[in-house]
């Protein structure tokens, strides 16, 4: 399919890298036009609308730091200059520190609601502003800190839950309007940020979380964007304020753990092993 004027127009933040920018691809792939966002990484932003264009959509790239409101406010006139209207506003881009409680300053804490709950507040408000009265979709990208806790994700964790609230609220509000607002959560996904939060001295070793995950692998960037696809597309029309979760089972596990069990009962779901 080639993009059109017509095509919907979807904005991504957080499309240069990861989640967004496979998201951007499969998009580009039934004809949008995608907005990449990128705050840092400008050759991989480029890179990633090159691919849009490849997969028969089109596009643009905005940089923008949606920590900050200014640069939002910039990044949806960047948007309604180019297109006049949003069909689509996908909240991919996430950052934040990750420590234990007791060694929060105050800074983390502010930077963090800034980073990951108001941009995402306050790019829906944006968004909302520029669907046609046809209506338009909301999905924000969040991730099992928002149900479960483990070390050093209490900030973004805490942010992924506000998040999945505020999609509750928004469903609600934006309704009538047919704006539908989802939330994607998100277990183990194989990216960058995966490697950095197992990167954090002292953490775990990814390994044994692995193998507690019901499916036994880390999700990919593929599985989450295909997730936030279904909940853009005609098929999720009647879905709103929903948390749609993308995990391999982690959520849903508890101890005691298959994988710790032995003899018959490891047998039982492992297969015969001829090493003991
Ligand atoms: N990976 C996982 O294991 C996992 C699991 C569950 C949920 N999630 C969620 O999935 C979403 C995407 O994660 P990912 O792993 O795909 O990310 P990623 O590969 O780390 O990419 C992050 C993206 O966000 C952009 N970004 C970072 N700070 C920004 C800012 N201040 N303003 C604008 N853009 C900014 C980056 O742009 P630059 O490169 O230009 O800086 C990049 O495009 C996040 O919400 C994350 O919490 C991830």
């Amino acid at each position: 399919m080639v993009s059109t004027p017509e095509a919907p127009v979807a904005l991504i933040t957080g499309s240069s890298r990861g989640i967004g920018r496979v998201l951007a691809g499969k998009l580009a792939a039934q004809g949008a036009n995608v907005v990449i966002n990128y705050k840092n990484n400008e050759d991989l932003a480029e890179e990633a609308l090159a691919e849009v264009r490849a997969a028969g959509g089109d596009g643009i790239t905005v940089r923008a730091d949606i920590e900050q409101p200014e640069d939002i406010d910039a990044l949806f006139a960047a948007v309604g200059d180019r297109y006049g209207r949003l069909d689509y506003f996908v909240a991919s881009a996430a950052a934040s520190a990750f420590k234990p409680i007791s060694q929060l300053k105050l800074h983390h804490l502010d930077r963090n609601w800034a980073m990951n709950v108001r941009s995402f507040v306050l790019g829906a408000q944006r968004a909302v502003e520029l669907m046609p009265q046809t209506g338009g979709r909301i999905v924000v990208v969040t991730s099992y800190g928002s149900l479960r806790a483990f070390p050093t994700y209490a900030s973004l964790g805490a942010a992924k839950a506000a998040n999945e609230s505020y999609v509750k609220f928004m469903a609600t509000e934006f309704g009538p309007r047919n704006i539908t607002v989802n939330a994607v959560n998100g277990g183990l996904i194989d990216t960058d940020s995966l490697e950095f939060f197992y990167g954090v001295p002292g953490m775990a070793p990814m390994e044994s979380v692995l193998e507690k995950v019901p499916l036994g692998r880390a999700g990919t960037a593929d599985d989450m964007a295909s997730a936030v696809q279904f909940l853009l597309s005609p098929a999720a029309g009647y879905i709103t304020g929903q948390v749609l979760t993308v995990d391999g089972g982690l959520t849903v596990v508890a101890p005691p753990f298959w994988v710790d069990t032995t003899g018959d009962l490891h047998d039982a779901v492992f297969g015969v092993t001829t090493d003991r």
